[in-house]
């Protein structure tokens, strides 16, 4: 394929990719979204594969389909609960493929620079296995935390900081070394090639720094976790990019970063934590643990869905806050039929959705989408928050932290600051789960033993059946 075709579909996939981005900022445009980003994918694949390949073919097709293959497998049996793990272990092997690719790179010997031109290409192979390293790591250990195969508390060795910062210190001294004997200086070890002790002396070191800097973060602070290690893959697939000399991918790499880097923002303001501090690690809890006064809170009062369908149907105005046990019980189907049944009954049903609810970002809108129901009563919290007073039900499906009135007055807790859903100040709240559990943060929530809040217990899907039915 001709060089110029090669560019042309590249600009191509380019503008499918940014076109992808903007789409899926909105559930409505979200499907459109997707279709770009499968396009530009298929573009930029086919003028790989005919236009930059020129060799090697058999291993690449090989290649291609036993990954096509393992991908369609995994993707195909993960529950939509289990996506972040998902997409955690789809960036380590953005890592990885950063890493690799960096390794060979050195050593092929067929890739010659000399002079201002050498230095710059080290430069680019070093940071790329410096960020493809820490990734790799760090999205393992990301995964492990996210599947429960790793406890959710954060590890804070004693001065964790300075050894940070000692490790950062190691890999700039070990980047100039690298630089220096690549250059033909320094002192290499007889028998390498010059510079290939450094390149693994901090390949270790980034290694240890992406378990750790992970190890460190508590389970409340993992989702911004998630799509840091997002942005993260993205500058290693751009540094992959320039090692390879590849624009597709530098484009696309800084896409994936900087778009990673502003949802971390997002998220952080979410949950009013400062990006730094969560980096530097040691907030949040291991997820099972209670904090809080579970047992001088008083009682709860339980009802039953008799009692839950007369509240809904006598009320006018009707708020759902749907949570994390929403998609465990897969009720969107079922909240959904109830949404049409009161509003056909004159009932303004609206949905107020947190940015943190579920388990990943959007995981709401996605589910609230999938069982159509419409967009124009689907809110943001920041949109909805002060209408809570004048709402008469507050119906809870599963959610826990998002509800939780002790974000704003207990200084002491774990969650404290986070922005909630302020569901108390309606005239009535019905909260949905199978028992007094915690959330994921492990904090104990005072709204159950709130005067005007009543209990349904049982598992969400279970529990709107029977409400349907009364109603
Ligand atoms: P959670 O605070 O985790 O609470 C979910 C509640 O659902 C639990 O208390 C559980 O109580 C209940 N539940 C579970 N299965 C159920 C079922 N089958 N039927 C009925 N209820 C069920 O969820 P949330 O309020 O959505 O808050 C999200 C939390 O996850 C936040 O702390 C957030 O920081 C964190 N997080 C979010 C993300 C993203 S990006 N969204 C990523 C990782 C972590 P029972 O066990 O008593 O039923």
């Amino acid at each position: 394929m001709p060089e110029g075709i090669v560019t042309v579909a590249y600009i191509a996939a380019t503008i499918l990719f940014i076109l992808a981005l903007g789409g899926l900022s909105h559930p409505e445009t979200a499907r459109r979204g997707n279709l770009y980003g499968i396009i530009g994918m298929s573009i930029a694949m086919l003028a790989t594969i005919f236009g930059v390949v020129t060799a090697n073919y058999v291993m690449l097709i090989v290649g291609l389909i036993a990954g096509g293959i393992i991908g369609l497998i995994l993707a195909r049996r993960v529950q939509m609960t289990q996506m972040p793990e998902l997409v955690a272990i789809l960036h380590s092997l953005v890592g990885l493929a950063a890493v690799l690719v960096g390794f060979v790179n050195f050593l092929d010997p067929e890739v010659h620079y000399t002079g201002v031109e050498l230095t710059i290409h080290d430069v680019e192979t070093y940071l790329g296995i410096l960020i493809g390293a820490v990734t790799f790591s760090g999205s393992v250990i990301a995964f492990g935390k996210l599947s429960g195969k790793i406890g959710g508390a954060p590890l804070t060795l004693p001065a964790r900081h300075w050894l940070n910062l000692a490790l950062l210190l190691i890999a700039i001294w070990y980047g100039y070394q690298f630089v220096v004997q690549s250059a033909g200086g320094g002192n290499p070890v007889a028998g390498l090639p010059p510079g290939l002790v450094p390149l693994l002396v901090m390949t270790a070191v980034a290694l240890l720094f992406g378990i750790h800097m992970v190890m460190a973060i508590g389970g409340a602070d993992m989702p911004v976790v998630v799509s840091m290690l997002n942005s993260y893959s993205g500058w290693a697939a751009a540094a992959t990019g320039f090692m390879l000399s590849n624009d597709l991918l530098i484009v696309t790499g800084a896409l994936v970063g900087s778009s990673g880097a502003i949802l971390s923002y997002i998220m952080c303001r979410a949950m009013n934590r400062r990006f730094l501090a969560v980096i530097a690690g040691g907030f949040g809890t291991a997820g099972s643990a209670a904090v809080g006064t579970a047992g001088d809170q008083g009682e709860v009062v339980p009802v039953n869905a008799m009692e839950a369908a007369n509240l809904l149907v006598g009320s006018k105005e009707i708020m759902i806050v749907p949570g994390y046990g929403m998609a465990v019980a897969q009720a969107q189907h079922i909240v959904c039929e109830i949404t049409k049944i009161l509003r056909d009954k004159g009932i303004n049903v609206r949905f107020g959705i947190h940015p943190v609810a579920g388990r990943m970002p959007g995981h709401m809108n996605v589910l609230l989408a999938e069982a159509r129901v419409p967009y124009d009563i689907v809110f943001e919290m920041d949109e909805i928050n002060e209408e809570f007073p004048d709402i008469d039900v507050s119906i809870v499906i599963g959610a826990n932290d998002i509800v939780n009135p002790s974000a704003q007055e207990e200084p002491e807790s774990p969650i404290a600051g986070m922005p909630v859903l302020e569901v108390w100040k309606g005239r009535t709240t019905i909260v949905l789960k199978r028992s007094m559990a915690t959330g994921y943060a492990g904090v104990q929530n005072p709204l159950f033993f709130k005067e005007n809040t009543r209990m349904l217990f049982g598992d969400a899907r279970e529990s709107l059946d029977e409400v349907l039915k009364e109603i």
